[in-house]
């Protein structure tokens, strides 16, 4: 096989706590992440040398600065083959949104040279090439729900998110996220998030409980004019809780109507730069083929 499509969702964080800093400056948190059912399109080509890729996407880079590209450098390093790839990205998450966009891309371009190049690795082996790309690959190569803890290192299972609609807005302005968990640093101020809870919610399938316990450290620092407006205006349309994703700038609200999903979409619909209903889903970077139908 020379050639394969892999589709990789983006993520919400429904809490992120900040614990502390490592000798890096790199911040120690306490996560629970999920993927969602909004998915980045990733093609990957084999080809003798060199690592190309190309995106319906003109903001994005195409050389080793774009996290995907680094993600198959890695993979060849770590792998050892004398090889190359052309990746193409058809972009649907918003970037500078919290969403893991650029991660979910270099997680399927993982997912996608193991199959072309046949190194038939495990998901923990394709984390630990992930790892060395960016915080949230690992993540976004084992999807689901998950607790994540570290610097995004260490995933632990989590019980899945019970059954709900997300109404996903990305405001006018992105975060980005070095200046979020700087800002945060600056202000010192901590939120409270209480994960335990949040874990327990998930473990009695109550949403009403997981929408009560979602919370995030950085929903302050990300310093965004837009978060509260947002999550209050999600309130107001029916949302059973709101909340900022990572560093932001998306705010999503938990539905636990469909219709009352669909009406804010509407709602939001020119209000917002983009508005997106979605669902948790199962999985990460999965070959396109493969994608598990349901739940
Ligand atoms: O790993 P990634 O490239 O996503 O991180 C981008 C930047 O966000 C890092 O350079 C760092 O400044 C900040 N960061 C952090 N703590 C984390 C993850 C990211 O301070 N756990």
């Amino acid at each position: 096989m020379d050639k394969v499509n892999v589709i990789a969702p983006a993520k919400i964080n429904l809490s992120l706590d900040i614990l502390g800093v490592d000798e890096r400056g790199y911040h120690l948190l306490d996560m629970i992440m999920q993927t969602v059912s909004l998915f980045e399109r990733v093609t990957v080509s084999k080809k003798e040398k060199d690592i190309t890729l190309s995106s319906n996407a003109r903001y994005i880079p195409t050389d080793s600065k774009n996290v995907a590209v680094k993600a198959a450098m890695l993979f060849f390093e770590y792998t050892g083959i004398q090889g190359g790839a052309h990746i193409h990205i058809k972009k649907t998450v918003p970037i500078k949104a919290g969403m893991a966009g650029g991660s979910a891309d270099a997680a399927g371009v993982i997912v996608g040279l193991d199959k072309i190049y046949e190194t038939n690795l495990t998901r923990q082996q394709m984390c630990e090439i992930g790892a060395k790309a960016g915080s949230d690959v690992p993540f976004m190569i084992m999807g689901g729900t998950k607790r994540v803890q570290g610097v995004g290192e260490i995933i632990k299972p989590c019980p899945p998110m019970p059954r709900c609609y997300l109404v996903i807005c990305m405001p006018d302005k992105g975060v980005s996220t070095p200046a979020a968990f700087a800002n945060y640093d600056t202000l010192g101020e901590k939120t409270l998030v209480e994960t335990d809870k949040l874990v327990a919610a998930m473990e009695e399938n109550d949403i009403y409980g997981v929408a009560k316990y979602m919370a995030n450290d950085l929903e302050k620092a990300a310093a965004s004019e837009y978060t509260q407006p947002i999550k209050e205006e999600l309130i107001q349309q029916g949302a059973i809780g709101s909340v900022m994703t990572g560093s932001g700038a998306a705010v999503f609200g938990v539905f636990d109507d469909e219709d009352k999903a669909k009406a804010a979409v509407e709602y939001f619909r020119g209000r917002v730069r983009s508005v997106f209903i979605a669902k948790p889903v199962g999985f990460g970077a999965t070959i396109a083929k493969d994608r598990p139908r349901r739940r």
